[in-house]
């Protein structure tokens, strides 16, 4: 952790009020929050780590779990929903024996849901990273994840 975590705050002078930005640069760099990073952040900006905790629940882009080299990103929209979206979900936590939010323990995948990817007309859909994947099906996910 050391050294990158110091390199970041050395541009900051301890503030409370540049708290968001060194979560956010912290976050960049990790893909998540790691507790020693919160730790070294609450005694640089003399903020407890508790507070810091909520300050950063408070905002959706934060996250205190590692993020998988694979994001999984379920759309879980009204148009999907109506068309199987939950039997979508449950078929790709089984797949990747999480669930959503989480990611596997080879930090391969993490699975996470949207309101809405923007191909309803095709849905339910899905996206690997950038690539999405339509009119999806139980088998159609069990093909995608044996390749
Ligand atoms: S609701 Fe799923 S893509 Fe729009």
């Amino acid at each position: 952790m050391g050294n990158f975590l110091s390199a970041i705050l050395s541009s900051y002078e301890g503030k409370e009020d540049e708290l968001i930005p060194i979560l956010q640069q912290v976050q960049e760099k990790l893909g998540y929050l790691p507790e020693e990073a919160m730790l070294e952040i609450a005694k640089f900006t003399g903020v407890s780590e508790s507070k810091i905790y909520g300050v950063a629940s408070f905002y959706a882009q934060f996250r205190f779990t590692p993020v998988g080299k694979n994001k999984v990103t379920v759309c879980r929209g009204t148009a999907c929903y109506v068309r199987g979206a939950p039997r979508i979900l449950e078929e790709v936590e089984r797949r990747l024996g999480i669930r959503d939010g989480e990611t596997t323990k080879d930090l391969e995948y993490t699975i996470d849901t949207v309101a809405c990817i923007g191909c309803c007309a095709l849905s339910p859909c899905m996206m690997i990273n950038k690539e999405v994947h339509i009119k999806l099906t139980p088998p159609k996910i069990d093909k995608i994840f044996s390749k």
